[in-house]
């Protein structure tokens, strides 16, 4: 069984579709959810799927406490979903090409230090985009730059504000992460065999 460690900050909505997906697979399972901001919704959800929690603040992101939780917990692959800090180089390290991520935007777009959840939709509704979307992407060392593995536009709406345009973007990624780390993991598991 692959052991999938999700890594969030907030509501959790995409760490929900994970959990519900991955609760019936045979060959991955969400092992835990690690999480920085006491007051997320994620806990709460997790909580719901009976997913083990891990709480940490940015001395244990730094000082190698929450890698060293990681390995403990056996983790093969991480999934960031609405995690909002830079993880540091070690950590990268420590999972080469194990660590994806998913952002609000059609990357290389929108991306960087603070261009994060609603942020990313003020700016793209301030520039006047005719199109938004998603990019799921490999996460290296810097903001938003990793391999990018999947994205889909959708079109941003005369009239939209904030909400409705997050709603928009909220309704693909969750329509599409589960899918993608799913194909991820093929991936992962013939290139083991090799
Ligand atoms: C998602 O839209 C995700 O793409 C974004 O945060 C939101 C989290 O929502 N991530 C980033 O902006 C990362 N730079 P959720 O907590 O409901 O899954």
């Amino acid at each position: 069984m692959i052991r999938i460690a999700i890594l969030a900050s907030g509501s959790g909505t995409n760490a929900q579709r994970l959990m519900e997906h991955f609760g019936a697979s045979t060959k991955a399972e969400i092992a835990l959810v690690a999480c920085d901001q006491p007051k997320a919704g994620v806990l709460q959800r997790a909580w719901d799927h009976g997913v083990p929690c891990y709480m940490f603040g940015a001395t244990e992101l730094a000082d190698g406490t929450l890698l060293r939780e990681l390995e403990g917990a056996g983790i093969d692959l991480l999934i960031l979903a609405g995690f909002m800090r830079l993880l540091p180089a070690t950590l990268v390290q420590t999972w080469p090409d194990r660590i994806l991520n998913i952002h609000p935007s059609l990357l290389p777009k929108y991306g960087g230090k603070g261009m994060y959840g609603d942020h990313v939709h003020r700016a793209v509704l301030a520039a006047g985009e005719k199109q938004s979307g998603i990019t799921i992407h490999v996460v290296n060392e810097r903001y938003d730059e990793g391999r990018v593995l999947f994205q889909v536009e959708c079109p941003v709406m005369p009239g939209d504000d904030v909400e409705a345009l997050a709603a928009r973007i909220h309704a693909l990624e969750h329509a599409h992460y589960p899918e993608v780390v799913e194909g991820f993991l093929n991936d992962m598991a013939v290139r083991t065999r090799e």
